[in-house]
């Protein structure tokens, strides 16, 4: 969508994977606390953002949207000062339909302007927009009234289309929405967390700046993966141009779960400028390359592999996209180390059980 807004990934934090339902505004305040004090939010990661269950359950006698009295009793405006004092930006949820997911609040259904002028009043900088308590109308005119009201606001909103998978808004999103959403919901485990990322590469030629797929927003930190494991779910997002927006408790942050999401070089990946997609450009089975562009002609390339026994992976330079045959340098950007060697035509590297290897390579002429 051509607002302003989202020309690479959003990144930033949302309170759903790890608190569900559970949220005040004492814990938004630490957590946007914490994106300053880890140094997150100078890396890039600025949006914090409500998930569902923030409101009351009946909207006040003139019909608007009301923060829930005991959980945010100073209510959304001054949170949403709170947030922007901080240099941060302020995100919130709502939807098409006519209840949210959790159905603890009304939908916007028939209050999208009145709803976009409540946001815009208080500073939102993010909507996430989800599809429950569906009356079964076409999700497409439903979101695009949402898109028009925020519009109208005059306020550059980031609007994220949760329409799941079975609606394919990724067909159909790119002039309504942000981004759209490419699969069901994430789990922190390591077999769904591969299941949405291949839903989610299936759709990558629809990825462009202004316009995101969404494969769901991050589990590493939540404790249900391995280092390596997490390794490998925060290196394919980031190719992916996916939205990084962490889920973890940021409050208690420890120094792997920085070291993941804190890492400059996956960033530089993830907010390249060109915004095109990686794909999976060869799949031997359990293990896999996964590649694409960045500017500057030069190229990500990411090793996986899904097995628990070490395997060795080769990377052609035709499944990558590299067409003439000049010798590349290659960056490790795990290991934060350029690599000894060069490489012409491919470069095979052998993996350890669940695990990636992710590099960027630079012709050298
Ligand atoms: C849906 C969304 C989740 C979350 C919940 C809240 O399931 O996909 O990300 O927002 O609703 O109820």
């Amino acid at each position: 969508l051509d607002n302003g807004v989202g020309l690479t990934p959003p990144m930033g934090w949302n309170s759903w994977n790890r608190f569900q339902c559970n949220v005040d505004e004492e814990l938004i305040k630490a957590t946007a606390d914490a994106l300053v004090s880890t140094g997150l939010a100078k890396l890039g990661y600025k949006y914090v953002n409500i998930d569902d269950c923030w409101g009351e359950r009946r909207r006040d006698p003139q019909g608007n949207l009301v923060a829930n009295a005991t959980s945010f009793p100073s209510g959304m405006a001054a949170l949403g000062d709170y947030i922007h004092g901080l240099g941060l930006k302020f995100g919130i949820y709502s939807s098409a339909g006519t209840g949210t997911c959790c159905e603890t609040m009304p939908g916007s259904l028939g209050h999208e302007q009145q709803d976009a002028n409540t946001f815009a009043s208080w500073g939102v900088d993010y909507l996430k927009y989800d599809n429950c308590v569906d009356p079964y109308t076409s999700p497409i005119i439903r979101y695009k009234t949402m898109s028009e009201a925020l519009n109208n606001t005059g306020r550059p909103i980031f609007y994220n289309i949760c329409v799941k998978n079975d609606m394919q808004p990724a067909i159909w999103g790119a002039n309504i929405g942000n981004s759209w959403r490419t699969t069901e919901d994430i789990h922190d485990n390591w077999d769904r967390m591969l299941y949405i990322a291949d839903m989610n590469e299936f759709y990558a030629d629809y990825a462009q700046p202004g316009g995101w797929n969404d494969p769901d927003m991050l589990e590493v930190g939540n404790g249900g993966m391995t280092y390596s494991e997490y390794l490998v779910h925060f290196s394919i997002w980031a190719i992916s141009k996916a939205p990084l927006i962490l889920g973890c408790d940021l409050r208690k942050l420890s120094n792997e779960t920085l070291n993941i999401v804190g890492n400059i070089e996956v960033i530089a990946v993830n907010q390249d400028h060109l915004g095109i997609q990686a794909k999976k450009v060869r799949n031997f089975g359990r293990h896999e390359v996964w590649a694409g562009p960045l500017s500057g002609n030069r190229v990500v390339v990411l090793f996986v592999n899904r097995k628990r026994k070490s395997m060795t992976i080769p990377a052609l330079w035709v499944d990558i996209g590299i067409l003439d045959n000049v010798p590349h340098r290659a960056r490790d950007l795990w290991q934060h180390e350029d690599l000894q060697t060069t490489f012409q035509g491919n470069m095979t590297m052998t993996l350890s059980g669940r695990s990636c290897k992710m590099f960027v390579l630079t012709p050298l002429s």
